[in-house]
């Protein structure tokens, strides 16, 4: 194992052995590679300067105390790149192909999957994006797509037992109705800066509400809205989220532990009636929420100063999976 300060790690990049790439063109893709080089050579007029084709995802290896190392639902990763990559009329990588890809990627650099007790994780972040050259406005015949790797510490300082912090945006919109909300496409993200740099420069993150009538919880900046009402774990039904992975194993751990779930349309006003709200994702696991401020009304919702029961519960729940701890009952895991 590599020599660093898995403690100190934080979300942000760092570089590892090896990325693998793999090409598109005249209609196939071309072998997977991994390369020491993390740069490329790419056209000035290619399609993903000119008209944004590009699409990610995030996903993570876990190091357990077994000393396995397990990848957790990297189909429902390669599932959902599908749906972006169709979505922007980009070439869309075969399921088989993504998953060959992550694997090569962390076998490469495995000495970079951090030890169990350190909270670190080895997180994979695959990109798709169009490498044509092109001034005719569609999509192109040609396409990257590449995994990087790199070891990560909490999205959140502080992870799981440190509460975050958030406050509503209106004047911003994320995703549209019927846009590319639903999608995990890169202009999504450049379209939350506007409000989550504020945000952040608070110490805090944005919440995102539906577009089109800023009365429902839409999105908690990268992560998905989780709350726990009267002992029912409810998240938002919206067209414009990203179908989260962790939000659907947390709903599936849910029900194995006897917790209702609802998915439905959640009022921003109704938050005076939940008891612990969180956001929830593969980089923010559950965060916890401490409070959300309505700056523009002037009220604040208020969810305690630790992580309560159920989030707890089901926060462990999660872990002991994703460490091999717990029977994965589901088969999230692909095991190296
Ligand atoms: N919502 C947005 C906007 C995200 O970027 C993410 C992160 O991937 C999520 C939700 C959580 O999705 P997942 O649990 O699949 O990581
Ligand atoms: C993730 O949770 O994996 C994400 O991609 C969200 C954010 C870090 C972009």
């Amino acid at each position: 194992m590599k020599n660093i300060n898995w403690e100190e790690l934080v979300f942000s990049y760092t570089e590892t052995d090896t990325v693998i790439r793999c090409h598109y063109a005249d209609g196939k893709w071309g072998e997977p590679y991994a390369t020491t080089d993390k740069t490329i050579q790419l056209h000035v007029a290619a399609t993903v300067l000119q008209y944004g084709q590009a699409a990610f995802e995030g996903l993570k290896v876990f190091r357990g105390e077994d000393d396995q190392i397990r990848i957790f639902r990297m189909r429902a990763n390669a599932e959902r790149m599908q749906r972006s990559a169709g979505a922007t009329y980009m070439a869309v990588p075969p399921v088989e192909l993504f998953e060959q890809m992550c694997l090569m990627a962390v076998r490469e650099n495995i000495d970079w999957v951090p030890p169990t007790i350190t909270g670190a994780t080895l997180y994979l972040r695959p990109v798709l994006f169009g490498t044509e050259p092109k001034l005719g406005v569609g999509p192109g015949h040609e396409y990257e797509l590449v995994i990087i790797p790199s070891p990560i510490g909490p999205y959140y300082r502080g992870g799981f037992g440190k509460m975050t912090t958030f406050i509503v945006t209106r004047d911003v919109d994320r995703a549209a109705p019927r846009g590319l909300g639903p999608y995990k496409v890169g202009a999504n993200y450049a379209a939350s800066f506007r409000a989550t740099e504020p945000a952040h420069a608070h110490g805090m993150d944005a919440l995102f509400l539906d577009a089109k009538t800023k009365t429902y919880i839409d999105e908690c900046g990268a992560a998905n809205f989780i709350g726990i009402k009267d002992g029912v774990f409810v998240t938002p039904r919206s067209d414009s989220i990203l179908p989260s992975v962790t939000n659907d194993s947390l709903r599936t751990l849910a029900e194995d532990l006897g917790i209702p779930v609802e998915v439905r349309p959640i009022a921003l006003t109704e938050l005076s009636e939940f008891q612990e709200a969180g956001a929830c994702g593969t980089a923010a696991v559950i965060s916890p929420i401490d409070k959300i401020i309505d700056a523009d009304t002037g009220v604040i919702y208020n969810f305690g100063y630790a992580p309560g029961p159920v989030f707890t519960e089901l926060y462990h729940a999660l872990q002991d999976i994703q460490y091999g701890r717990r029977e994965d009952v589901h088969g999230w895991n692909t095991i190296l």
